[in-house]
């Protein structure tokens, strides 16, 4: 019983943040419908990918996950058995697991790690047990791990229903890579991790006098940039995305516990994307929790875009992504 996985983070085109009042059941509803593009690397040394092996056995005498390099325990560990134990119940199966989880990209620096993380561990925890689950029931058993990993179960571009229940709270894909075409140059201003957890976050976006605005018009944009990536409409994804992901961040700034992702370079890497679409490239920026700033355009533009903002000093390095195909299953264990 034992199976391996590969899965790619996503960004949200439109934003997740806070959670519904769920009388403290950890099911990770969000407030409103969300929309993402699942990204795979294709420039600048990173493909993006979480790749991780489970393995269910008699003779595993305790649960346990190395996590590039590291044993985890404590919180981490318990949000790995939210994913985990329901599938074993549903296997009918009562052995300890043992995983191994890598990625090759900086994890926890807003980048969705934990996304492609806890989608690849739900494939791979399914396969390995045996299990026939659609994408779209496996998006649920992701989702108690980490929210956002829910739009990671698909490739291409993604819909996360926000739901009312455990059931009705799920991803299903929008449409393949292929019929919008979509590029994210990363730009990349710190890699270390972020000071506070996005859990935490959620929990306090009510506090915030914009919570409210945020959540109803996010429900309405979330529609809207869909019918756009079906019409192929850069400007309308592109414009909604921006103010959508400055509607979050000015949520994040204004709960009772401020959470500043932002820096100095955040900033002046928005003003460069400002500064191109002047000069008449289709650029629009968003930005996760944390302070890198993934810049949206054309694959026609991507090589310029990255041009022009990988010499400039605050910037570390770029990565170039697309639409990342399904994340599937592989041979290739890693123990
Ligand atoms: C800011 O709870 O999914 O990326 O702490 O990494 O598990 P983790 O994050 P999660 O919330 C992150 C939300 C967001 C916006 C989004 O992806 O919609």
């Amino acid at each position: 019983m034992k199976a391996s996985a590969i899965s790619h983070p996503n960004i949200a085109l439109i934003k997740y943040w806070g959670r519904q009042d769920d009388g403290g059941r950890g099911l990770n509803l969000p407030l409103n419908d969300s929309v993402s593009m699942t990204k795979e690397g294709i420039s600048g040394g990173s493909r993006l990918q979480s790749h991780t092996t489970v393995e269910f056995s008699g003779s595993i005498e305790k649960d346990m996950m190395v996590l590039e390099g590291r044993e985890i325990c404590g919180r981490e560990l318990e949000r790995v058995r939210l994913v985990i134990d329901p599938l074993r119940k549903i296997a009918g199966v009562e052995s300890h697991f043992s995983i191994r989880s890598v990625n090759d990209f900086p994890t926890a620096a807003g980048l969705a790690s934990s996304a492609a993380g806890f989608s690849a561990l739900a494939l791979a925890s399914s396969s390995a047990l045996g299990l026939d689950l659609t994408r779209e029931e496996l998006s649920t058993w992701a989702r108690l791990g980490s929210g956002s990993a829910v739009r990671s179960l698909h490739g291409g571009f993604v819909y996360w229903h926000k739901g009312s229940s455990h059931e009705t709270s799920f991803a299903e894909k929008v449409c393949e890579g292929g019929s919008f075409q979509l590029n994210a140059v990363i730009v990349i201003v710190n890699e270390g991790r972020k000071g506070i957890s996005s859990d935490i976050g959620h929990e306090h976006a009510y506090t915030s006098p914009f919570n409210e605005i945020r959540t109803e018009l996010s429900q309405k944009e979330a529609l809207l940039v869909r019918s756009a990536i079906l019409d192929n409409d850069l400007r309308t994804v592109g414009s909604i995305a921006e103010r959508n992901s400055k509607y979050m961040h000015a949520v994040m700034m204004t709960s009772d516990i401020p959470l500043f992702y932002w820096q100095g370079e955040t900033l002046k890497v928005i003003k460069s994307v400002h500064a191109m679409r002047e000069r008449g490239i289709e650029v629009y920026f968003t930005i996760d929790a944390g302070p890198n700033v993934h810049c949206l355009c054309r694959p026609e533009d991507a090589p310029e875009v990255q041009k022009e903002l990988e010499c400039q000093d605050h910037v570390l390095r770029t990565i170039v992504a697309r639409p990342a195909k399904d994340p599937h299953t592989i041979d290739e264990h890693l123990f």
